[in-house]
């Protein structure tokens, strides 16, 4: 029986990375870390004496073997015309392809890229940077594209995490991506929905019309997640990925009239939060109750308690 006791190379030390790294290092795994710039530490706040355990590699392959799996989380770009360029995602996975271990892809990627690039799963990344070295830990959802003809066993922490999540998901790469897209632009949408709503209600020059606008919308939404009236979508992602997905699949000839709308309609609504920064900004999290590190521990489970019990007090035994 597989014991957990994998070695981890994460490459692309970001907000996804870091994550990824601390929940499994956390769970009792070697960690190690290769980025091409000296990282920003992003949950320092909260994981400081974690990140100690997870050390820089300058060799990408310094720490290969058949046991080694590479957790590649490095970021896409896109343009002001809504182009994904992956090039240095692709870098990274071509400074793989002599590597015994395995290869799951996290970054984003629109599926049309994905049968250019070699990986053995994609996993996407569905985390919130509010929680997100929790629920890296025990990952709300685990969509696994398998590519074809890979033939790699699963790491241990898989198992983990595909009894625990809310949704599994097994399919093709394709299939996973277009879940995560399916995600970000249903997120964005409801988003751009109650905003043009609520300033067709009132213009929010001050607060007792902005309370106006939240009164109608609250009544129906019940104040759920992506459906408050407020600032427009922004952060790391839903502008970024879901342009990426309008103008890929225009550029195949696809029609997709109301996901422009969505696009045009956030960027009215941003003209407006500039001029009326009362505007509230809403944080959507997981509505499974908080992910405490004590569930996830629970979770966990079975190939990794002896290693995480002393982890949890060597590291949190100071902490609250
Ligand atoms: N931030 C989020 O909340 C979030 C959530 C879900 C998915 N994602 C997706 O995950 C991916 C990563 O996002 P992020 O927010 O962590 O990005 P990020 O910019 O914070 O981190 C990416 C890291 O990759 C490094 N990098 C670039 N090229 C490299 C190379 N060739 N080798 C090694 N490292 C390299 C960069 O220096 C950077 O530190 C993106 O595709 C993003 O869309 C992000």
């Amino acid at each position: 029986m597989n014991n957990g006791k994998e070695t981890i190379v994460i490459i692309g030390f970001g907000w996804v990375g870091q994550a990824n790294a601390l929940a499994l290092s956390y769970a009792g795994y070697p960690v190690y870390y290769f980025d091409i710039q000296k990282p920003n530490l992003k949950y320092a706040d909260k994981y400081a004496k974690l990140y100690d355990k997870v050390k820089p590699i300058s060799d990408v392959l310094e720490k290969d073997s058949h046991d080694t799996w590479y957790i590649v989380a490095v970021g896409d770009r896109v343009n002001q015309e809504g182009e994904q360029d992956i090039s240095a995602i692709r870098k990274a996975l071509e400074s793989l392809k002599k590597a015994k271990g395995g290869v799951i892809l996290r970054s984003t990627i629109i599926p049309g890229h994905l049968a250019t690039l070699d990986f053995d799963y994609y996993i996407p990344e569905f985390l919130h940077e509010k929680k997100a070295v929790e629920e890296s830990l025990l990952p709300q959802y685990f969509i696994l594209g398998k590519k074809n003809g890979n033939e790699k066993k699963w790491p241990s922490f898989f198992y983990n995490w595909d009894r625990n999540a809310t949704k599994v998901f097994h399919g093709t790469p394709e299939e996973a991506s277009y879940i995560k897209y399916l995600s970000n632009t249903w997120n964005a949408i409801r988003i751009a929905f109650v905003n043009e709503f609520g300033n067709a209600i009132s213009h929010p020059t001050d607060k007792e019309k902005l309370a106006k606008n939240e009164r109608v919308v609250d009544f129906f939404f019940e104040r759920k997640g992506y459906l408050r009236y407020g600032r427009s979508y922004g952060g790391h992602c839903l502008p970024k990925d879901t342009h990426a997905f309008l103008t890929w699949h225009k550029k195949q000839g696809k029609e997709m009239p109301l996901l422009e709308g969505m696009h045009k309609s956030n960027l009215i609504h941003q003209d407006i939060e500039k001029k009326h920064s009362h505007l509230p900004q809403w944080f959507s999290e997981w509505s499974r109750p908080v992910i405490s590190g004590r569930v996830a521990l629970r979770a966990l489970g079975y190939s990794t308690s002896r290693n995480i019990k002393k982890i949890f007090k060597k590291t949190f035994s100071r902490k609250k």
